[in-house]
């Protein structure tokens, strides 16, 4: 049997990076817009002028230079701004030096196979996964020279992958399929093995070079780890299936993008696009799949080497989530419900079994970040839902935090709220539970557990504001205020373009922040403002309402982080079908930038190689080194180009090597704070 390409993508909005548009519910209307009172410390008043009068087509006022250049120093921003690149390399300020770490392929378990293009799926197990992204460092005994780094592995690309792929027109979305139409089960292994999360132990040399150990804390986590549920959720009948008839279990983790820290020292990987990972050809469609976005289209075909797969079938069959039997135990009608959750893991133990923890709802998780916690209070933590017209959400525990005795069961017992930002700078926490906010048996919603399954509908009923993307979350470790990447939404319309979501047709992006009541993250009011308008000279505007300028300028803001002495990093996901195209020429490869949150300050500090990402940021203790990661080189090569082998990206190799996801590690010659 031979494999051929096929004929195009599955899904269109797979390929676009974007979920299908639906309609919003609750927009408030263009007049609220116009009459808005604007960010209470009247911030950005360029920008949000300027965005307001575009929409009046022709008020748009002549575009000032920047008043700062690059190089000009700060207090908190200490460093040479980088120039946009187009070239096929890391590129750091002056003074400062790039290391690559695990790439993808490299061995970190088992029998340490090494990287080949041709491994197969047995092997990537203890290889490191595909498309690096959220990460953390977990020092040992609170070392800056060593420590676990444990990041997501997002998704793969399938043509890099397989050798069968190489000369065929395939698009970085694309799978093999062979003749007949099925896929090769060895070849759907591997991409499920390249998936999910890796624990390495990792140690910096004498030599100034970070190395990765044998270790046995080294682990792999993929789509076929088995997994626990807990939460309103263990146990429901939904998440009944052939392999857990009582619903407590699950298989695997996907779509890791980026990820959480507890206060108690575990990580929380967060499950972003499942859906495209299932089929759903026909049946009654409960609104905890169609609401997802769940269809008959699904871009990763796994299913299809289930005919093929003998014994193994039902792992890959699990994937079409059709009605085909009489019972949910004899099909995979449930399987979707396994998904869409923060899994927790224990990184310091190899033989735990991770867990997803249902109370944080059920949508396209980016990522988690925590409020600080205090002794005695409740643990509070905020999470985006990345799709188009999508919500932000915070948690609220149940039981209060005391640091000996505080765990993941903390996550099980709470309330889930979704915000609304109103167009006058403030906002308000909405409970979602049955009896709040419209919630209740007439729509769906009679129990707990109806809320967390389809939470994206519960927010639509409480009448929460649909968001252009919500990624990354951050907070400020001085004031306490939250920060949230919202990456872009082409879809907005005219009529939709209000208040934290100010301009239609938003193709760069913005990052909103906002302060709750009385500095109580468990607080149910908060006020918002905008920190930074995305875009060119003439569309994207800094705190101070400024125009970005050629040391800042970005588009699509994803990964935001603080460092321990306030720096914002933002790191940029610009798609990258659309990278150094249109709009976004000026901006060329993604590149991850360093805010001053009390000036707004901002400056490019690192740009990556053509196609890529820029995701996942975090540093040592001590702030010596910085960890980054590369995620997807060379992925903007289109189809032909790639049948005929011209490639955009090599990275990190040259010549005619494949291109690899990696960590780039950051320190300084002289053995500074990194940005400082
Ligand atoms: Fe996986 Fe929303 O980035
Ligand atoms: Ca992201
Ligand atoms: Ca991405
Ligand atoms: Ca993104």
């Amino acid at each position: 049997m031979t494999d051929k390409a096929i004929p195009g993508p599955a899904d269109p909005a797979f390929v676009a990076n974007e979920e299908p548009a639906r309609t919003p519910v609750a927009q408030p209307d263009f007049q609220a817009v116009v009459g808005a009172r604007y960010p209470r410390r009247a911030i950005l008043r360029g920008g949000l002028g300027l965005a307001i009068g575009s929409l009046f087509a022709g008020l748009q006022g002549p575009v000032r230079a920047g008043e700062q250049g690059p190089g000009k120093t700060s207090g908190l921003l200490g460093f040479k701004a980088v120039p946009v690149s187009r070239a096929d390399t890391a590129v750091v300020p002056p003074g400062y030096r790039v290391q690559v770490l695990l790439p993808w392929g490299e061995p970190i378990t088992g029998s340490y196979p090494a990287f080949s293009p041709g491994n197969s799926g047995a092997e990537q197990a203890m290889q490191m996964g595909a498309h690096h992204d959220g990460m953390h460092f977990f020092p040992l005994a609170g070392s800056s020279r060593e420590g676990l780094l444990v990041l997501n592995h997002e998704y793969a690309e399938p043509r890099l992958m397989h050798r069968v792929a190489a000369g065929l027109a395939l698009g970085s979305y694309d799978v093999p399929l062979r003749e007949d139409g099925s896929r090769d089960p060895d070849q759907v292994l591997k991409e499920m093995h390249a998936h999910g999360v890796s624990i390495v132990r990792i140690r910096r040399g004498d030599d100034g070079q970070w190395r990765p150990l044998r270790d046995p804390l080294n682990r792999r986590i993929t789509a076929l780890t088995p997994m626990l549920f807990s939460g309103p959720l263990r146990g429901d009948p939904r998440l009944q299936t052939a392999y857990s008839p009582d619903g407590t279990r699950g298989r695997g983790t996907l779509n890791n993008c980026a990820h959480g820290v507890t206060p108690w020292g575990t990580y929380l990987t967060c499950e972003e696009n499942w859906r495209y990972y299932f089929v759903r050809e026909q049946g009654e469609m409960p609104a905890s799949l169609s609401r997802y976005g769940v269809g008959p289209l699904n871009a990763w075909r796994w299913h299809l080497a289930a005919a093929n797969a003998g014994e193994e079938a039902a792992q890959y069959a699990r994937f079409d989530a059709t009605p085909r039997a009489d019972s949910p135990l004899r099909d995979f009608r449930n399987e979707p419900h396994a998904f869409g959750w923060v899994v927790e893991i224990d990184p310091f133990d190899p033989a735990s079994t991770p867990v997803k923890r249902t109370h944080l709802g059920r949508f396209a998780h980016e990522g988690v970040v925590f409020a600080p916690v205090r002794e005695g209070e409740p643990v509070v933590l905020y999470s985006g839902d990345d799709a188009m017209f999508e919500y932000i959400y915070k948690f609220v525990s149940a039981r209060p935090y005391h640091a000996a005795t505080a765990s993941g069961s903390l996550l099980d017992e709470g309330t889930l709220y979704a915000a609304r930002f109103d167009s006058d700078g403030s906002g308000e926490w909405l409970e979602l539970a049955p009896g709040a906010n419209g919630l209740g048996p007439e729509n769906g919603f009679a129990s707990l557990a109806d809320v967390l399954l389809n939470t994206r509908g519960a927010a639509d009923v409480a009448g929460a504001t649909p968001m252009d993307r919500p990624e990354w979350g951050a907070v400020d470790p001085a004031t306490g205020q939250l920060y949230f990447t919202l990456t872009k939404n082409t879809r907005r319309s005219v009529g939709q373009a209000a208040g934290a979501n100010p301009r239609a047709e938003n193709t760069m992006g913005q990052i909103v922040r906002w302060r709750e009541a009385g500095n109580d993250h468990a607080a149910s009011t908060f006020a918002w403002e905008l920190f930074l308008l995305a875009g060119d000279a003439d569309s994207g505007r800094d705190l101070q309402g400024k125009p970005l300028d050629a040391a800042n300028l970005l588009a699509n803001p994803d990964g935001l982080w603080f460092d321990a002495d306030r720096r914002l990093w933002i790191q940029t996901d610009i798609s990258d079908e659309v990278q150094n195209r249109g709009p976004y020429r000026p901006m060329g490869n993604n590149a991850m930038l360093a805010a001053d949150p009390d000036t707004g300050e901002l400056r490019r500090f690192f740009t990556g190689p053509p196609g890529a990402e820029i995701t996942g940021v975090v540093t040592t203790p001590d702030q010596t080194t910085l960890f980054v990661n590369v995620q997807h080189p060379g992925a903007s090569t289109a189809a032909e180009d790639f049948a005929a082998g011209r490639w955009d990206s090599h990275w990190p190799g040259s010549g005619s090597s494949v291109p690899r996801s990696a960590t780039v590690v950051i320190t300084r010659e002289d053995g500074g704070k990194i940005g400082a």
